[in-house]
């Protein structure tokens, strides 16, 4: 790794997993995480919210940390079919995903929603990791930095410090397609929401900056040694143990 911020490493299993197999998954990566004498980074894994609580119990202990892929912005109420941050946290939850472009498209969530929730998970005591990301025509056409500058600074909770807040760039484009960046384009967008942050938070250097969209074991290493990448937010790679654990040892 590029910096001394302890790296990330997250895995999004989206609307994937069910109780036996998951758990199996799950125990897998954690017997991997457990036989290291050390643990050089953090590891994260956010189930669908119905696995949230039996997979933090099972996660009770080890190096792996559970999270939710998404939070309403209130804590109770009338909601049918939402789950507040305060209800992840109670489930074992550590950490919450707000934002992600699934949720920016199927559900219509603006910035101000995703800063919304990022503000609840704070509360809740979770940990927000805020998602921002071009689209490809954004990209074809120049806009990558102003769009991405633009979801920095009106998705960032209040409160947003190192300790509670960790920012994932995921362009929509590189998601479950194969397709990602140059690491000189990751190496420019790290650089320019670093320095965005500058001046909406006092301790910008110490908040992890995660890369997402097609990593794998193949091109973990690569990506994860661009400056200002501290971690990597993983979809489809996440999802069994084996294909998850070699990009975590990238960072190990
Ligand atoms: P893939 O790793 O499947 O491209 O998904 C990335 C992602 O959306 C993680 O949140």
């Amino acid at each position: 790794m590029s910096s001394s911020l302890r790296p990330l490493i997250a895995g999004n299993w989206k609307m994937n997993g069910l109780k036996r197999e998951s758990a199996e998954e799950l125990k897998s990566l954690i017997h991997k995480a457990s036989e290291q004498n050390s643990v050089g980074c953090d590891i994260l894994i956010c189930p669908p919210a119905t696995l949230v609580a039996s997979m933090a119990e099972l996660a009770n202990g080890s190096p792996v940390s559970i999270g939710g892929q998404d939070c309403h912005a209130n804590e109770k109420g009338a909601h049918t079919g939402d789950t507040s941050a305060q209800m992840l946290k109670d489930a074992g939850a550590d950490y919450v995903l707000v934002g992600h472009s699934e949720r920016r498209t199927d559900h219509d969530e603006s910035n101000e929603k995703v800063k919304a929730k990022a503000e609840a998970a704070l509360k809740a005591g979770l940990i927000a990791v805020v998602c921002v990301g071009e689209t490809l025509q954004e990209r074809e056409s120049g806009q990558t930095l102003s769009v991405i500058s633009d979801q920095v600074s009106r998705s960032l909770p209040a409160g947003g410090t190192a300790e509670n807040l960790v920012i994932a760039y995921e362009p929509v484009w590189a998601i479950g397609t194969g397709k990602t960046p140059t690491v000189e384009d990751v190496a420019d967008v790290h650089a320019h929401i670093r320095n965005d942050l500058q001046a909406l938070l006092k301790d910008a250097d110490g908040v992890r900056l995660l890369y997402g969209g097609s990593v794998k074991g193949s091109n973990a290493a690569e990506l994860m040694n661009v400056a200002h990448v501290n971690g990597a937010l993983v979809g489809g790679a996440s999802l069994k143990a084996e294909d998850f654990w070699p990009i975590v040892e990238t960072v190990l």
